[in-house]
């Protein structure tokens, strides 16, 4: 009853920012996302009558009860799963990142998609890939995206049990090789508002939600056609203004969610200067001071050389479309 995945993380080029059920994780709106190549999480499983209480260990620290990460996201995963399986074993969990945890670099998206698939290896479950995005749901909104590989939509669903609510690959990462998303790492410290929290308020009171629920759909059309085509133009222009967008319903939630820095606009404003000089290239922000900079393969390593010329940024990672979450043999303990 043990297993080891690795699941790579994934950015949204169209967001997801909002629940329509909180227990069982329905968004408000659907999202469209790319797996990264770069950014992974493996995670090793074991269940065993031997443990007399659920260990969850991440990046070599320990979590507890009493912990947010276990009370509030790890034993409610579990929980589901228990209630799937009848099985109530023990398990521990050991899970490593090769990119910083909780500064928006979707670490939830990677790590839970990651221990969705090694659970349902070492359980034995039988989940086929879109009860796993199912699944992954449960741990973390955005983990559904990471089960598939390449190019991927996460659909909202109608369904009040969340029955047509999962994530599909639109296209694999072979249909468009040459695309690259350079990331700069602003900030290493966990984000004050996890995308959780933040993204209730924003639900509950931002005056900005009702126009964002409305626009959603239609920037996930044009993202679909924009990949369809290959029309980098299109593609880049509609992310980087449905993160704006997100981000504009963030700040006007009462408390306001303000997750960038100052390199975070810097870099923004940087994206938009080179633009003009005619490099092609788009940003996008999740729930932390990172930026994603869209581009083509010909544009990364100038882009990624332009960024290191910053004072205030920590790291610069290059990534292409990556695979889908996959059990591996190497275990972590
Ligand atoms: O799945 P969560 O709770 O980590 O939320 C992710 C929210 C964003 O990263 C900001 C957007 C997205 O679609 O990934």
């Amino acid at each position: 009853m043990k297993a080891s995945v690795i699941a790579n993380a994934n950015i949204a080029l169209v967001k997801y920012w909002g629940k329509r059920n909180k227990e069982l994780m329905l968004p408000q709106t659907g999202s469209v996302s790319m797996t990264t190549e770069a950014l992974q999480a493996h995670t090793t499983v074991e269940f065993d009558p031997k443990y007399t209480e659920d260990i969850l260990i991440v990046g070599g620290k320990e979590y507890r009860k009493g912990d947010e990460e276990y009370d509030d996201y790890v034993s409610l995963f579990l929980n589901v799963v228990r209630k799937m399986t009848g099985n109530q074993t023990k398990c521990k969990i050991v899970s490593n990142n090769n990119f910083p945890t909780a500064a928006g670099l979707a670490s939830s998206a990677a790590g839970f998609a990651a221990l969705a698939a090694a659970v349902n290896a070492a359980l034995e479950m039988g989940l086929d890939g879109r009860q796993l995005t199912m699944l992954a749901r449960r741990g973390s909104g955005s983990a559904t995206r990471s089960i598939q590989g390449g190019f991927v939509e996460w659909h909202r669903g109608e369904a009040e049990d969340g029955s047509d609510c999962f994530a599909e690959q639109i296209f694999p990462p072979e249909h468009w090789p040459e695309f690259r998303m350079v990331i700069a790492v602003t900030s290493k410290k966990d984000k004050k508002v996890k995308s959780r929290a933040g993204m209730a308020k924003s639900v509950e009171n931002s005056p900005f939600y009702e126009s964002w629920r409305e626009l959603v759909p239609k920037h996930i059309d044009m993202v679909k056609k924009a990949l369809a085509d290959r029309d980098f133009k299109t593609l880049g222009e509609t992310a980087e203004l449905n993160a704006l967008a997100m981000h504009a319903v963030a700040i006007a939630t009462n408390p306001p969610i303000v997750y960038w820095n100052a390199g975070t606009m810097d870099i923004v404003h940087a994206v938009m200067d080179w633009r003009d000089e005619g490099l092609e290239c788009y940003s996008t922000i999740d729930g932390g001071p990172q930026v994603k900079i869209l581009c083509l393969e010909k544009d990364a390593n100038d882009i990624a050389n332009r960024l290191k010329q910053f004072g205030n940024i920590e790291d610069v990672i290059i990534t292409k479309p990556g695979q889908a979450a996959r059990v591996v043999d190497e275990h972590l303990f």
